[in-house]
């Protein structure tokens, strides 16, 4: 059975994007249960500005208190050097870069040109070498929300300087849910033919409707890594009309259905994800946590036993 590895980023791009702050307590124990589901990685936190992202504004606090579990990495988002020194000094297992491959995005998310941006981070891998694996996330990979289309060829060549200087991994990102399956296929086939010793990771919003599509088509292209929110939280806050990722309980749903491996226990994450709405104060998006599992049977209506009485 192919083993597809789920990234939870509901403590960092569900709760960077929530209109109270989820409490620090809340966020622990929420992190622990979810360690103990089976995830590959926890995106627990990102060390950017508390001016920008007051919603993590406790991020040395929580990555102090939560149960390290082997197996499990402990991932961070960092925008700049400041930020990879918050990380380092509090045991981050990956640090988990953010520049975005348009140039208007990154200006709006970030306060500095592309260029700026990939000068600190340059700084950043040089820091961590030797210490923790680096991962890039680049922002925008299928569009942006202001320039509109983002051509392949500039997706590729900032994924190319970023593998030049030895990251371990790279995370394209559809920060607004503009990506299609067809898109998704002509991208991620570039993508593993260029940087197929890489750990390559697609993040996916479903802003469209288009979120699972986007999975499945990836995954045909042999792509083996998503990152999910539980719930279907999420958003870039410095994104017009961001809304949530890919629902991770449905998202490994689906996948387990199809056969595939997920390495996680699903009623185990389905009842984590039944405990959101409460922990956020509102609905949330994911489907599966109302629904149940496809394996879920009700009975039939009395009449049914009639009906079949009768005809035999
Ligand atoms: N952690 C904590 N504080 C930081 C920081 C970091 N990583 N980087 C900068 N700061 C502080 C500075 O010390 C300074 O503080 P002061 O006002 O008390 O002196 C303040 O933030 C401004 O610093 P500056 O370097 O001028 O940053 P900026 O205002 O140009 O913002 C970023 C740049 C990258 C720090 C900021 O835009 C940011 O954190 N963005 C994150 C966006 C994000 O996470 N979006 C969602 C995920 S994609
Ligand atoms: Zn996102």
């Amino acid at each position: 059975m192919e083993r597809i590895h789920f990234n939870e980023v509901v403590t960092r791009d569900g709760f960077q994007n929530e209109p109270a702050f989820v409490p620090t307590d809340a966020k622990v124990a929420l992190i622990d249960e979810l360690s103990a589901c089976g995830y590959a990685k926890i995106e627990v936190t990102s060390f950017t500005s508390a001016k920008a992202i007051p919603m993590l504004r406790d991020a040395e606090e929580v990555m102090g208190r939560i149960r390290r579990v082997p197996g499990v990495e402990t991932t961070v988002l960092v925008p700049n050097v400041r930020g990879a020194e918050r990380a380092l000094e509090s045991r981050a297992d990956e640090l988990n870069l953010v520049m975005s491959t348009s140039e208007t995005h990154n200006l709006a998310n970030l306060r500095m040109p592309r260029e700026k941006s990939f000068g600190g981070l340059r700084e950043v891998i040089d820091m961590a070498r030797g210490k923790v694996p680096v991962n890039v996330s680049l922002s925008c990979c299928f569009g942006c929300p202001m320039e509109g289309d983002v051509p392949e060829a500039e997706v590729l060549r900032w994924a190319d300087r970023f593998a030049e200087l030895g990251v371990r991994g790279l995370t394209i990102c559809d920060t607004t849910g503009m990506a299609h399956p067809t898109q998704v296929t002509r991208l991620t086939r570039a993508l593993q033919q260029r940087f197929g010793n890489l750990q390559l990771t697609l993040h996916f919003h479903n802003t469209r409707g288009m979120g699972l599509a986007n999975v499945l088509a990836s995954v045909n292209e042999g792509i083996t890594r998503f990152d999910g929110s539980l719930g279907g939280l999420g958003g870039c806050p410095y994104a017009p009309g961001a809304t949530g990722n890919i629902c991770s309980e449905d998202a490994i749903h689906m996948l387990q259905a199809m056969g595939y491996d997920t390495g996680i226990d699903l009623p185990r994450l389905l009842a984590v994800a039944r405990s959101l709405p409460a922990i956020v104060g509102h609905d949330v998006p994911g489907q599966v946590a109302k629904a149940g599992f496809i394996t879920d049977l009700h009975p039939a209506p009395s009449y049914v036993a009639e009906l079949r009485v009768s005809a035999s």
